[in-house]
């Protein structure tokens, strides 16, 4: 066997001989391949990149893992080592039947239809065509905010690519993933995918989309990414996905506002608010919010006021940024903009003050990224709040919710000689009153180092 990845952690490289074992004991022959794709953390730029603009992640040393071996037929058998996820199979097709809502077929649904779909497409690549048998084994807390779902999209799209002995670009996958993940029905961006195929060890990564472009950052020496969990779940998939896919909407809408009110000065049409950088090199994206009708207000808007603003009906407001009827009729728009615009200019001054070495401008520049998140953009929970502000008072320069928001997880960034101050600290103020028993300080705070990306190992 060649060196997997010689980045890893002695605890990944363990886990990768185990589960190639335990594939042998589950199906009766050994492993060809096993795949691994880790988890993130966004150290900032929340709910950007669906909007074409800028993210500041990294990979984490939690991942999922596969091990696999092809089938002789075009079906997919999938185990997990956790009894919670049961064995399921599917059928590769360009139309696979999705699972009932929120069960965990249907990241391996989404990855076996979008790699097959794009084979079809670019037949030099090769077929997908053959099933494989395939053992998952995570340990990326779900529902945290850390992305256990897209780096169970991306190991599932490497297995069953290297079923077929298919070898695409991470750089390619990094752009067709994204959109073979809305098979579940989120319409999440492009950054946990990226992140957890292009990611380098020891580095965070600064992500540009529209196209895709990543350049690693360096963290501060001397400090550490620490992520606590609010224990509140957000499964995104689940209960948060109505408010996600809300906000994406909000912002389709706050476009077509900004297209209206830029008027004669806007060259063409915005795909979404990213354009205004192309367009605009020159002009600061927060300028944009003056172009806002002074009498937009802060408030929710009824479909009908923003298709009167826009001069049109609200059928073909909703048509044209494709409103599912389930996300209703009240919408946010001013807010929206200010936090996206705001949090975009935010990465690009995080990206600085990190190449610097300036990591009490970086504290800040997380401090204000939560603020945005909490009062303008609304993805924020009591819960998450107060795990900041006891974060505040345990030492940490900055800290923010991590993610999609609605609950999961909060990055912190806190000096290495202060982590184990900070960790009794948020035990006694924050975790004592809220944690149950069944729940170990251990799955409740991380200090994660910065890992390499997403890699395939043949045995
Ligand atoms: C989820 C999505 C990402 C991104 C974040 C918010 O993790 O999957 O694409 O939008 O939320 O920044």
């Amino acid at each position: 066997m060649t060196d997997p990845a010689p980045n890893l952690s002695a605890i990944e490289r363990a886990r990768l001989a185990a589960v190639a074992e335990q594939f042998c004991h589950c199906f009766g022959r050994p492993a060809a391949f096993v795949a691994r794709a880790p988890g993130r953390v966004n150290l900032l730029g929340e709910h950007t990149d669906y909007n074409g603009l800028p993210v500041l992640p990294m990979a984490i040393d939690r991942s999922i893992l596969i091990a696999g071996a092809p089938r002789e037929d075009a079906v997919v058998s999938l185990h997990n080592t956790a009894a919670r996820f049961p064995p399921r199979s599917y059928t590769l097709a360009a139309d696979i039947p999705p699972a009932t809502a929120g069960d965990w077929a249907n990241y391996a649904k989404a990855a076996g239809q979008g790699v097959l779909r794009f084979c079809v497409a670019h037949p030099q690549h090769g077929t997908v065509q053959r099933g494989a048998d395939l053992l998952v084994d995570g340990t990326i807390p779900s529902g945290a905010g850390l992305s256990s779902s897209s780096a169970l999209v991306v190991a599932n799209a490497l297995a069953v690519l290297a079923a077929n002995a298919v070898e695409l670009p991470y750089e390619t996958l990094a752009e067709l993933l994204p959109l073979a993940e809305r098979y579940v029905g989120t319409l999440s961006g492009g950054m946990d995918q990226a992140t957890s195929l292009l990611a380098r060890a020891g580095h965070a990564l600064r992500i540009d989309f529209d196209p895709l472009r990543v350049r690693t950052v360096p963290l501060p020496p001397g400090y550490s990414v620490v992520v606590c969990h609010s224990l509140v779940q957000a499964e995104k998939s689940g209960a948060a996905k109505h408010g996600y896919n809300l906000r994406v909407i909000e912002c389709r809408l706050g476009c077509r506002v900004l297209e209206q009110a830029l008027g004669a000065s806007l060259p063409s049409r915005l795909r979404t608010l990213g354009d205004l950088l192309h367009l605009f090199p020159a002009r600061p994206l927060a300028d944009f919010l003056d172009a806002l009708p002074p009498q937009m207000p802060d408030g929710p808007l009824s479909l009908a006021d923003i298709a009167a603003a826009l001069g049109t009906s609200p059928e073909r407001v909703r048509s044209d940024c494709q409103i599912p009827l389930a996300l209703g009729d009240r919408f946010v728009v001013r807010p929206r903009l200010r936090h996206v615009l705001s949090e975009a200019e935010r990465v690009n001054q995080a990206e600085r003050a990190l190449r610097a070495g300036d990591a009490p401008a970086f504290g800040r520049l997380m401090d204000a990224s939560h603020a945005s998140c909490r009062d303008d953009y609304e993805i924020s929970c009591p819960e998450l709040d107060a795990c900041v502000a006891v974060a505040k008072e345990a030492g940490a320069l900055g800290a923010r919710l991590t993610g999609a928001g609605f609950g999961g997880c909060t990055v912190n960034l806190v000096p290495d000689d202060a982590v184990t101050a900070f960790g009794q600290h948020m035990d006694r103020a924050f975790y004592a009153s809220r944690r149950g028993s069944d729940k170990p300080a251990g799955e409740c705070r991380f200090v994660f180092r910065p890992q390499a990306g997403a890699s395939l190992t043949w045995r």
